[in-house]
């Protein structure tokens, strides 16, 4: 596991998300009022665009089958099925850095 920085600050205010694409894979960026997530963007069920779905808490519900992900460890209720990756996540100075 490496650091990578992946945008800046800025270009994620609080209460937006974004988007990225490293070595092939897909990641979303989540800025909450708890700080800043970083989840896989396809969702370990059946490849849905969990990061695109609703946040409540320290929850994110995937849109195509509702399944509900604790942002902190990707945990879920579904058993036999892999968790939702997670990522760490850091801000020196302007850049937002991810640990993957
Ligand atoms: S693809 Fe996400 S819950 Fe089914």
């Amino acid at each position: 596991m490496n650091w990578h920085k992946v945008t800046t600050i800025r270009d994620i205010p609080q209460g937006t998300r974004k988007h990225v694409t490293l070595a092939g894979h897909e990641y979303m960026l989540l800025h909450t009022k708890e700080g800043i997530w970083c989840i896989d963007h396809r969702c370990p069920h059946a490849d849905g665009a969990v990061g695109d779905g609703m946040i409540l808490g320290q929850n994110i519900t995937c849109p195509l089958h509702k399944w509900r992900f604790d942002l902190c460890d990707g945990s879920h209720a579904h058993a036999g099925t892999k968790l939702l990756g997670v990522y760490q996540v850091k801000v020196e100075g302007e850049d937002v850095l991810i640990e993957a």
